[in-house]
């Protein structure tokens, strides 16, 4: 992961620690009514990809198991982890583009309901993703990947020769003659694997987007439903479709891309749909992003204009987010796919101990004050979400005391303990284990290798039941004590 330059050392700390007395009256752990969304807490688990589903994306045991865990720290709310609305072939990404998924959703949202004394509602993020191939092998690339076109033969001056003698010579040329021959796609795909964008309407499946994903995900939406799941979180942000409408490189000019009011058109056809599906009494929100943190990309008065957009056709909540975009990932190595976290905005999104004077805590409160004020001073009450290096409960009662959000989100605290939020509830404060922002979990997402936790993964594996990482090296979940 790239870090700021100064790499100075940050270390979460408890800061004051409640009484059960205080934990009781506090704004955190008060209830929060809106419409549908009906919270016991104001505390809320963002949506992590644990990759403990199968090969085909079904649930299994380790996912149940990973759920229950978190549910047992009793959070207002778990947002599942990004889970793909198509019927195509994924990886261990967990899905529900089919009615097979059903019946392995329904056994995650009993355990998050039984397992919280249901205390804690169950949604799940909605996602939807381009292609994005892994980085080739020059040779492979050159002798079967790439498409050969007369633009290579005129710059080889090889008018009417075969493809074959075209790739032997693009194959002899070092590699600036090389990039002098290709074009800025062909040359990406080399160095980094093709990716596929939303702007890419010659292909017919991506020209089709608009028809193709309120349907989707409306499908999607109503499978959730059947699973039990209290509501959905459709993804807008970071590196994947929805988001890639939404960003200011999306220059379409089928009247789905280029302005504001043009970029948000299909994300708000997406939610008229699933909107549709589910109707009012179901939770319907989503996750976008404050500021992509990419040059060129979408700014805070993008977001207030989606924001504003969302809430008045009718979201249920709105849950902030910032950066993990593609544009500006490293190049991955060879056989390995470009990973969205890997750049300033990957840092921006899950900013890790090393830092600059901002530090890793809060980066993403000042824009998410910005967004909810706008909301508010129009006369909307869509609770806010916020979420990015929050740790402790001074730091979450003052994101509320201060009007920032509503509801306050915290992923990698609770996967460094699952337990922490009841244990701040019941005056237990000094028992949380403190997470340490080193991004050991995002290291593992980065390999899609199944995410645990350094402070607890080695300790008591050999408990009898613990269940273990497929190389065998690891405990999936936390420690009951912990
Ligand atoms: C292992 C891992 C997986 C993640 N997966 C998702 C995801 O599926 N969807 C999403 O919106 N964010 C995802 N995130 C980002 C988190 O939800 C969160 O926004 C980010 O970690 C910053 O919050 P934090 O500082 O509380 O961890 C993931 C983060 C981690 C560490």
């Amino acid at each position: 992961m790239w870090q700021p330059p100064q790499r100075l050392a940050f270390k979460a700390t408890p800061g004051r620690i409640p009484t059960r007395e205080e934990a009781a009256a506090s704004r955190l752990f008060s209830p929060l009514s809106h419409g549908p969304l009906q919270l016991t807490s104001r505390t809320w688990v963002p949506a992590m990809v644990p990759w403990r589903a199968d090969a085909d994306g079904h649930v299994t045991d380790a996912v149940v198991e990973w759920y229950a865990r978190l549910a047992e720290g009793q959070p207002g709310a778990i947002v599942i982890e990004a889970t793909g609305i198509r019927d195509v072939p994924s990886g261990p990404l967990l899905r529900i583009g089919h009615d097979r998924y059903v019946a392995g959703l329904r056994k995650v949202t009993e355990a998050i309901h039984r397992h919280s004394d249901g205390r804690t509602r169950a949604y799940v993020q909605l996602i939807d993703f381009l292609v994005v191939k892994r980085r080739p092998l020059r040779a492979s690339f050159l002798e079967r990947f790439l498409r050969i076109t007369d633009r290579h033969r005129a710059a080889l001056a090889m008018a009417g020769a075969d493809d074959n003698a075209v790739r032997a010579r693009l194959a002899a040329l070092d590699d600036a003659a090389l990039q002098a021959v290709l074009d800025a796609r062909e040359w990406e795909a080399l160095q980094k694997g093709a990716r596929e964008r939303v702007t890419d309407v010659d292909l017919p499946h991506i020209r089709d987007l608009p028809l193709l994903l309120p349907g989707l995900f409306a499908g999607a939406a109503q499978r959730a439903r059947e699973a039990g799941f209290d509501g959905v979180e459709l993804h807008y942000a970071h590196a994947y479709t929805m988001a890639s409408f939404l960003s200011a490189t999306n220059t379409r000019a089928d009247g789905y891309g280029g302005s504001v009011a043009e970029r948000a058109r299909l994300p708000l056809e997406v939610y008229a749909a699933v909107r549709a599906a589910v109707s009012a009494n179901y939770v319907v929100g989503c996750r976008m992003l404050s500021e992509e943190c990419i040059e060129g990309g979408s700014g805070i008065d993008d977001a207030v204009f989606f924001a504003l957009e969302f809430a008045r056709a009718g979201m249920d909540f709105l849950s902030f987010s910032r950066g993990g975009k593609f544009d500006d990932a490293k190049q991955p190595k060879v056989g390995d796919a470009v990973y969205p976290y890997t750049g300033v905005s990957g840092y921006e999104c899950m900013p890790s101990y090393l830092s600059d004077e901002q530090g890793p805590f809060g980066r993403n409160l000042e824009p998410t004050r910005a967004l909810r004020e706008a909301l508010r001073d129009d006369g909307l009450a869509t609770p806010v979400v916020a979420a990015g290096g929050i740790h402790n409960f001074e730091q979450a009662e003052r994101v509320l005391a201060e009007g920032i959000a509503d509801i306050v989100g915290s992923a990698r605290q609770s996967l460094a303990d699952p337990g922490w939020w009841k244990k701040l509830r019941e005056g237990r404060g000094a028992k949380v284990r403190q997470c340490e922002y080193k991004n050991y979990c995002e290291g593992l997402d980065q390999k899609h290798k199944e995410v645990s936790c350094q402070l607890w993964d080695r300790v008591g594996l050999d408990e009898p039941g613990v269940m273990r990482s497929r190389d065998g090296k690891r405990r999936l979940v936390a420690p009951e004590d912990w």
